[in-house]
């Protein structure tokens, strides 16, 4: 038997209204790749990932998660699962510390589980310094990095990240980075939303990429790659960025130059 993918979708659509967020996507990200869910703001990855974690249901469509139907099975699927979704879902009245208490309780973790995992992980986030201070203290990028512990505490299969680097500076973007590489490297499944190129170039092994709802791409990093120079005009491999601007489409109207000309 093979395994099934950690995440498959089915003609997935979200429609807010007559508006349509997310237009028939099909995605199937297999276990243990860094998937990296690229588009440009708007494009409808936060939308897609909310419906993957059981946040938004979708209007049509069907998606597996770890060979779960998330509206059949929500809970098998959300204690597998680790999320850091875009606006954090902090309570920011509790320390770092109790945060990653409440969480691992939540999950039902042993207490002597949590406080050792907690401190591994107020360690590894480098949070440990600050015991007392309140959540509502923290800076975004503490935020963030608290929120990934958040979300590993229970030892997730997949790891949804919406936009990870988001606020972060070099150094903790680093260690995040780091981290990630080796959690996937031991098996975990990571699906990423990014609109910066260079993040998903470097960390990903397979990609999707997605503009106004619709997935226009999908694959491997390399044979992404390999795809654009067979079109091209028979040059190595391109950058993932002309890749990108070519497939959401790079016509960003030539009047930019005359436009803003009472500001430049
Ligand atoms: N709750 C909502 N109600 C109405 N429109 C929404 C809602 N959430 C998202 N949208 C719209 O759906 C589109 C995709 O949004 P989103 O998934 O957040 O994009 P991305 O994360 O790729 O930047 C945007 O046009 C956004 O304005
Ligand atoms: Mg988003």
């Amino acid at each position: 038997m093979t395994e099934s993918p950690a995440v498959e979708t089915f003609s997935l659509v979200k429609q807010f209204g007559a508006f349509v967020a997310v237009d028939h996507i099909n995605l199937q990200v297999n276990r243990g790749s860094f998937f990296g869910f690229l588009g440009p703001n708007g494009a409808g990855k936060s939308t897609t990932i909310k419906m993957l974690t059981g946040l938004l249901a979708p209007t049509s469509g069907k998606l597996r998660v770890l060979n779960f139907d998330i509206s059949e099975q929500p809970m098998e699927v959300k204690r597998r699962i680790g999320v850091v979704p875009e606006d954090l879902n902090l309570f920011e009245r509790l320390t770092g510390a109790e945060m990653l208490s409440f969480t691992g309780r939540m999950y039902g973790l042993r207490r002597d589980e949590i406080a050792h995992r907690s401190k591994e992980l107020l360690e590894l986030m480098d949070l440990q310094e600050e015991p007392t201070k309140l959540i509502v203290e923290y800076s975004h990028g503490m935020k963030k990095k608290l929120s990934l512990a958040c979300a590993l505490i229970h030892r997730p299969e997949i790891l949804f990240l919406d936009e990870p680097f988001e606020g972060v500076d070099a150094i903790a973007s680093r260690t995040l980075k780091d981290l990630l590489m080796r959690l996937t490297a031991r098996g975990l499944t990571v699906f990423l939303t990014s609109h910066v190129l260079e993040i998903v170039e470097r960390l990903c092994s397979d990609i999707a990429i997605i503009a106004q709802g619709k997935l226009l791409a999908s694959g491997s990093l390399d044979e992404l790659r390999q795809g654009i120079s067979v079109e091209g005009d028979g040059q190595g491999p391109v950058s993932l960025e002309e890749y990108f601007i070519q497939v959401v489409g790079g016509d960003r109207g030539s009047s930019n130059e005359e436009m803003l000309d009472w500001l430049v």
